[in-house]
């Protein structure tokens, strides 16, 4: 059994950090947005995306940075498409206001394609993605971040982690569900390293100059991410052209910060006022019998034969897939107890009651 992990009941995560949220003065129905995009996150796996950023939220709201009060606002529209003004409300709150938007037109005319401005981080791209499947329609969804990447051949960070997130239905329940970074991993993996004292693999990362470089500790201070693919050798122009493609359907046709003049990570000096995409399609416009040639594509890969013993052929989505399982099984969500206690300290400091643990012990 873990020493250093405990198990919290996915209804106390929710209720927490609504807590947190509402004694900074977020409206409740925005905190319990905030709440549900976070929990899907660490639900899902992607510890890096969930509670473990629950301060950062707590300190924008508490800064008066990020707008308690208000919704978004439509300001142009056409029967399958919207241009929203985020007015500098929680990206959740912005991201369920455009998604629920796409998915209205794409139920009228096919196709919702809807992007905002005055946004903020707004969590996994996955949780809006996903929203189409319940309405058996395609889903997607991007961001433009705070500059972290390195483009191919340059020495500067000018394009965020952006990430993309594309959902389809298949049969009975099953889905595909690609949500991805555009970079080559998360910063968060790169701080855990240097954290540790370890190296990183080549091609997570580059130094100051622009070579790809295995010490954390040049990444993080002067140097920058790699996109997806690494260095121009090994195809790192394309997820550089990834990166580009996501700042193209956010940043630049919503007419928000982009690129560069998108504020540093963690500087909280300005408003963030990012750029979103979200994206609904009907697949009932299209070739009959979506769900049934979906599912066939994704049982074709699973079933292919792996090239190790004991590795089986996945489908995007499936590894998120296991963690909900495992969560399912265990009956709550487990978190290292540092996280634990660091959201604990902050819950302190705005005198809301901690988190409750379980006392079930979590295997290793
Ligand atoms: N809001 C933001 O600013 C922001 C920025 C970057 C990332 N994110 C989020 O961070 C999360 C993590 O991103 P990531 O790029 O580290 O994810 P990841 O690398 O863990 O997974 C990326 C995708 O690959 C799939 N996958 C993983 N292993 C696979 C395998 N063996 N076979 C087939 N598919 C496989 C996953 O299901 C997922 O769809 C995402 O939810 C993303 O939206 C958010």
């Amino acid at each position: 059994m873990s020493a250093s992990r405990c198990l919290i009941m996915q209804s106390e995560v929710q209720s927490f950090i609504e807590r947190c949220m509402v004694a900074v003065g977020t409206k409740p129905g925005h905190a319990t947005s905030l709440a549900e995009v976070l929990v899907e996150g660490d639900h899902r796996g992607h510890y890096s995306h969930g509670l473990n950023r629950m301060d950062m939220y707590v300190k924008d709201i508490q800064s008066g940075i990020c707008a308690k009060e208000g919704e978004p606002t439509i300001v142009k529209e056409s029967a399958a498409t919207a241009l929203v003004n985020g007015n500098n409300l929680l990206g959740p709150v912005v991201g369920n206001f455009c998604m629920d938007l796409a998915i209205k037109k794409a139920r009228e005319v096919g196709i919702g394609w809807v992007v905002a401005n005055g946004s903020n981080h707004f969590g996994i791209a996955g949780y809006y993605s996903m929203q189409a499947l319940k309405e058996n329609m395609i889903g997607m969804s991007y961001t433009n971040t705070s500059p972290l990447v390195v483009p191919t051949r340059a020495k500067e960070c000018t394009l965020g982690t952006n990430p993309i997130s594309v959902a389809a239905p298949a049969k009975d329940g099953d889905s595909f569900v690609l949500d991805m970074a555009t970079s080559a991993v998360a910063l968060g993996k790169v701080e855990l390293h240097h954290r540790r004292g370890d190296d990183i693999p080549e091609g997570w990362g580059c130094d100051s100059q622009g070579k790809l470089s295995t010490d954390p500790g040049q990444v993080l201070s002067g140097g920058g991410l790699v996109p997806i693919g690494g260095c121009e050798a090994t195809g790192g122009y394309k997820g550089y052209g990834l990166g580009l493609m996501v700042e193209t359907f956010c940043g630049i046709l919503a007419g928000a910060k982009y690129s560069k003049h998108v504020r540093t990570w963690k500087v909280t000096d300005r408003v963030a006022d990012l750029g979103q995409c979200f994206v609904a399609i009907n697949p009932e416009n299209f070739a009959p019998g979506f769900n049934d040639r979906m599912s066939d594509l994704l049982t074709l890969h699973r079933n292919l034969e792996p090239a190790e013993q004991g590795t089986p052929v996945l489908s995007p989505g499936d590894p998120e897939r296991f963690s909900i399982e495992k969560c399912t099984e265990l009956g709550g969500i487990p978190y290292h107890l540092n996280v634990v206690n660091h959201m604990n300290g902050v819950a302190k400091a705005i005198g809301v009651n901690p988190l409750l643990p379980t006392n079930v012990p979590v295997p290793e």
